[in-house]
């Protein structure tokens, strides 16, 4: 790998821990669509790993260089060329429909307006019964989950006002008005977390049901 190509040795970290949550929701064959997916060194590794998944990489408008020759290098026939995808402007039905949507480290970085597109924009794009694997730091009640948390959000915040961590309780009700159930919270190495939302009925019944599933 040439060394100019940005690199991230967070992804390498939380690779195969992400992997072993997309290998018990992800179908054997299936399409995987992934918002930000910043140096693709995630694209890069699940579609290797994953070789029934056809994986679409995305990211802004103008980030692509770096995900996009990794691409190329890596020459794998289920992992097409990143597209360009700014979620505060997701034109849905071009990217889909697709079994699953994939997004690491991105609703801490957009503002609240952009949290509440991404969830717009995966109900629109999943089938029904597709799943949306969200990986990041979260807190709860308004609880941080570690002190290193703490600090990142006060970093992130002191940068974009706008940025910050997200509380679950805040997302699952995003979630829910979308049809989008939270299935599964995974914790994640280093303070972080898989949320694995489900598009299903949004009915009160299935919420409490499935809450006894979390395995936090
Ligand atoms: C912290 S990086 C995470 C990158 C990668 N997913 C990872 O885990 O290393 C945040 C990513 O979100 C992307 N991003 C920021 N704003 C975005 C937007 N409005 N639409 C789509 N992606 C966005 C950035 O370009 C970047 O790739």
């Amino acid at each position: 790998m040439p060394e100019q190509l940005a690199w991230s040795q967070a992804c390498e970290n939380n690779k195969g821990p992400i992997l072993e949550v997309l290998r018990r929701w992800l179908p054997a064959t299936g399409d995987v669509l992934e918002i930000g997916a910043g140096t693709g060194q995630h694209a890069i590794f699940f579609a290797q790993q994953l070789p029934g998944i056809r994986w679409q990489p995305t990211d802004r408008p103008g980030t692509l260089d770096t995900v996009a020759a990794r691409v190329r290098l890596a020459g794998l026939a289920n992992l097409a060329p990143p597209e360009p995808l700014d979620l505060h402007r997701w034109s849905r039905e071009a990217l889909g429909p697709v079994d699953a949507v994939f997004s690491a480290n991105t609703a801490h970085i957009v503002d609240w307006a952009g949290v509440q597109a991404l969830f717009a924009g995966v109900a629109g794009v999943l089938r029904p019964g597709g799943v949306f694997l969200l990986y990041g730091p979260f807190a709860y009640g308004g609880q941080h989950t570690a002190p290193s948390n703490a600090r990142f959000h006060q970093t992130l915040r002191a940068q974009d006002p706008a940025s910050g961590i997200r509380d679950v309780d805040d997302l699952r009700r995003l979630g829910e008005a979308r049809g989008l159930i939270l299935a599964e919270d995974v914790a994640m190495p280093a303070n972080n977390r898989t949320l694995v939302w489900q598009l299903g009925q949004s009915r009160a019944g299935d919420t409490a049901a499935r809450s006894t599933r979390l395995s936090r």
